[in-house]
């Protein structure tokens, strides 16, 4: 941390082996180019089936992730389970079952000391069900009040409107809002009134060409034109890595920066 910023590094969606392997690798390198403090990297897609696999989660948190921040299909494979459990730094969104393994959120400690609130939640609109976003992060907030200096959401959502509407509901409360799902960046990274750095979708770090989403474009083509659903597959190729860098003056709790941050 220098001059009293700190600066939060949040990586889209990692997608199947051929994403893990890239920022996995290449982790370290970019968190000392951007002289980033903290890493969180969204991790629900890097089994090559969707969900978040043992060795993807070990991968990533070895590569020099801080936080592995999930969405609807971080429980897709069993085997993560007891790691869900265990693991302090691997979430899954907050408003899932109270029974689903793992837990929402977490608080992790910077370098400098700086006691960093990690909140993954998921939208309601055009996703599985959940409960309410808005009314369960507000619970965390109220629930660890005194116990974190800074708050950081990843919010794993379909519809920007929705993004949009919980990053002013939380304007000044959660420092560092940024929206995961979709795969697509958006453009509309900003500083919010009241000093929250938002985005509303960091897109993902997996391959662009040939793929929809980082998925085989073949297979997700022909369901659009035959409604026949194949098991969608990854395919290796040139990874882009998508995120957004956030910088937050620590004496005044206000971000001061929001950068998209983009590797091909
Ligand atoms: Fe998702």
């Amino acid at each position: 941390m220098q001059n009293n910023i700190i600066r939060i590094l949040a990586l889209g969606d990692v997608v199947g082996k051929s994403g893990v392997e890239r920022v996995a690798g290449e982790l370290f390198k970019i968190k000392s180019e951007l002289n980033a403090d903290v890493v969180l990297v969204n991790g629900e897609n890097t089994s090559e089936y969707n969900g978040l696999d043992v060795y993807s989660a070990k991968m990533l948190l070895d590569g020099g992730a801080d936080v592995i921040t999930g969405g609807n299909h971080t429980i897709n494979l069993k085997e993560i389970y007891s790691m869900l459990d265990e693991n302090p730094y691997l979430l899954r969104p907050a408003n899932f079952p109270p029974l689903c393994p793992g837990r929402g959120y977490t608080v992790i400690q910077s370098v400098s000391g700086l006691r960093i609130l990690v909140i993954n939640v998921a939208g309601q609109v055009f996703m599985p069900p959940a409960d309410n976003p808005f009314v369960c992060v507000d619970r965390i907030l109220k629930e660890n009040e005194g116990k974190y200096d800074l708050a950081v959401a990843d919010f794993h959502g379909e519809a920007t409107s929705e993004k949009t509407a919980f990053g002013l509901w939380f304007d000044g409360r959660i420092h560092c809002i940024y929206g995961t799902h979709t795969h697509i960046p958006t453009a509309d990274e900003t500083l919010l009134p009241k000093g929250t750095g938002y985005i509303t979708d960091i897109g993902m770090c997996g391959v662009r060409e040939g793929t929809v989403l980082g998925v085989k474009a073949e297979t997700v083509v022909n369901k659009f034109i035959s409604g026949v659903h194949e098991r969608f597959e990854r395919i290796s190729g040139k990874v882009e890595i998508n995120g957004v860098l956030f910088e937050v003056d620590v004496l005044q709790k206000r971000c001061v920066g929001v950068k998209r941050i983009k590797h091909v």
